[in-house]
């Protein structure tokens, strides 16, 4: 059983990809939607904060844990990977590789909350992997309450997109990187605004196509025998199950989902 650990309901375009890619797969998902949203908030937080969710997961009896927040990833991981016992995925690496691979210019744009892109976390990571890369970075705030409020085609939303990918825009980016698992939500906004020639990167689908080769080697991650019988494949925890949150829940699902309230 996987454990995966979000700031809020954001981590469910994760969760969507791991389904596709695993569906064997058990899971158990924890959204810490009391506290969300984390991307305004400084590291120290985003870690303690981190911290306590993980515990929640690795009290659920998780095998691995996987880091949906790109917020979180940038912050945390390296923590979480020392406090616990067992393996951490986080969500920045898969796509700094991939925009790597489909990059032809080396000219790649990231989006992400104002905490990931203060972390400078992504240009580390590429030019850690290939230094001639150019990384051009624009912190979009906005974007995640616009999604939360399911505001996905809306003329507002439209221009405010416009608006942050201006600046990678004039920086001729080839790829660019949506570093938040909000924003694969708004995929066909970001794709009509940056051009259909720069290449999007999905960092969801990114750490979904990591743990496919991870269970692949490791049997143990399949669904495990407490579970046999239990159709659910994920269970979703939120730290507050406000309606708006399941609303949310539910459209970046595509489905009706019920939900489970988690006391940190
Ligand atoms: N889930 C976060 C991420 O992927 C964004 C939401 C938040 O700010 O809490 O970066």
């Amino acid at each position: 059983m996987i454990g995966i650990l979000d700031s809020g309901t954001g981590g469910l375009t994760v969760v969507r990809a791991l389904m596709e890619a695993l569906p064997r797969v058990q899971m158990v998902y924890l959204g810490d939607t009391a506290r969300a949203p984390y991307g305004g908030k400084s590291p120290e937080t985003i870690k303690a904060y981190a911290l306590q969710n993980a515990a929640f997961l690795v009290g659920k009896g998780v095998r691995a844990l996987v880091i949906a927040c790109n917020t979180v990833s940038s912050c945390a991981a390296g923590d979480l990977a020392s406090r616990f016992d067992l393996p951490v995925f986080e969500a920045v690496s898969p796509g700094a590789g991939q925009a790597l691979e489909v990059s032809r210019k080396l000219r790649i744009g990231v989006m992400g909350t104002r905490a990931t892109v203060e972390s400078g976390i992504y240009p580390r990571k590429i030019q850690a992997l290939n230094p001639e890369a150019k990384v051009f970075c624009a912190a979009c705030p906005l974007l995640v309450p616009l999604v939360e409020e399911g505001w996905l085609n809306r003329p507002e939303t439209n221009r405010i997109v416009k608006k942050y990918l201006h600046p990678l825009k004039v920086r001729q980016i080839d790829t660019l990187i949506l570093g938040c698992n909000h924003y694969p939500v708004l995929k066909k906004t970001i794709q009509r605004k940056i051009g259909m020639r720069v290449k999007l990167v999905d960092s969801a689908r990114a750490l979904a196509v990591r743990l496919k080769a991870l269970v692949a080697g490791n049997p143990e991650y399949i669904t495990d025998a407490e579970y046999s019988g239990n159709r659910e494949t994920c269970r979703i925890y939120l730290t507050d199950t406000a309606a708006r949150f399941r609303k949310t829940a539910g459209l970046i699902m595509g489905k009706d989902i019920s939900v489970r309230r988690a006391d940190i």
